[in-house]
């Protein structure tokens, strides 16, 4: 099976961060990077001996590509995914998937329809305190789940003037950036969601979509989950609550802190979870995809589902 050799596209913050674990991950060749932006690219380009381009088609000629790795602003998405697995390249994708369920459907189904692998960059399954809360679940040791509360919060200064806040460029607010991050892991530990409601809000002046979320979610299993989100809550905390039958287990993203409850001793421990860097785990775990065939542990199905269940919410607030 191929090399991982990448093409960027998408210089910005979070291209910078794939960039630079890119480099990092064995194997790896970052061969082109792609932005529409020319000082961007240059940048990105110059800091691993890639070659820049503006133009994506352009981009896609560089021989011996087998990744396209997208981290546009979500506007971009659907074509960069399409031109890249219409090029035979495997792709990573930054969450959201698309805007909308028809355009993370159109993503899904050609990946499929070309045998391309398709991951979702939802990189908080590649935490090291999440994925220690999936073993303890696995393993029985919380008991049945009852509950999940998730809450990604702060302020998001500036949003006003970041693509962000555009609905037509984003395709929604923090409910599709955000708990986007928060619907997924509600689904990696809880499992597939069958009942999803929610409500939206506005408070920060001058933007056109929502800066406040509120998903109450079902799964198969019964379990329930409350998630939290929004860019207009200064002070806000970041956290994962995981409740079951035997016990309960807390990551928290502020401290860094991983906390197990054990029901039948009483006793509430901190824990190591293992150092590890979320965003380097998720590039390794793709390359490493990538070279044996194997179907990525978080796929294009999961960031359909992820956007559907968010629509869903917007559709009962009537956007
Ligand atoms: N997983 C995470 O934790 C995480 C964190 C931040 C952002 N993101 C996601 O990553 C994506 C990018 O976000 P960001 O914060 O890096 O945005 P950004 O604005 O910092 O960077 C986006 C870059 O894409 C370039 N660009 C825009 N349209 C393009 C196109 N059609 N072709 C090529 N380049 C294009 C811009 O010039 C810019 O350099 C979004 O989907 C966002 O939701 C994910």
């Amino acid at each position: 099976m191929p090399d991982p050799n990448v093409l960027l596209i998408g210089c910005g913050g979070i291209g910078g961060v794939h960039l630079e674990r890119w480099t990092k991950c064995p194997g790896a060749r970052v061969l082109a990077v792609c932005d529409t932006d020319a000082a961007a690219a240059q940048r990105a380009a110059d800091q691993v001996g890639a070659a820049a381009f503006t133009d994506l088609a352009e981009a896609l000629k560089t021989p011996g590509l087998t990744v396209a790795d997208i981290c546009t602003p979500p506007v971009g998405h659907t074509d960069a995914a399409l031109a890249a697995i219409g090029a035979g390249l495997h792709v990573l994708c930054e969450k959201p998937l698309a805007r909308t369920p028809h355009e993370a459907q159109q993503i899904y189904h050609a990946a499929a329809a070309a045998q391309r692998l398709l991951m979702t960059a939802f990189c908080h399954r590649f935490e090291p305190g999440i994925a220690y809360a999936k073993a303890l679940l696995e393993e029985g040791k919380l008991g049945s789940l009852v509950m999940i509360r998730n809450r990604f919060s702060g302020l998001f200064a500036g949003v006003e003037n970041r693509w962000f806040s555009k609905k037509a460029v984003a395709g929604g607010g923090t409910l599709l950036d955000t708990a986007i991050h928060s619907i997924d892991i509600y689904r990696f530990l809880a499992g597939e969601v069958v009942s999803v409601s929610g409500r939206v809000t506005t408070h920060i002046p001058g933007i056109d979509v929502e800066d406040t979320a509120i998903v109450l979610l079902q799964a198969e299993s019964g379990a329930l989950g409350v998630i939290e989100a929004s860019w207009a809550t200064p002070g806000g905390r970041n956290i994962v609550e995981i409740y079951g039958t035997a016990g309960a287990c807390f990551v928290d993203y502020n401290d860094g802190s991983l906390t197990v409850h054990d029901a039948a001793t009483g006793a509430t421990e901190t824990v190591d979870p293992g150092s590890g860097d979320r965003f380097q785990a998720e590039v390794n775990h793709f390359a490493e995809c990538v070279r044996t065939g194997t179907p990525p542990a978080v796929t294009g199905h999961d960031g359909l589902r992820a956007v559907e269940i968010a629509a869903e919410v917007y559709a009962q607030n009537g956007l």
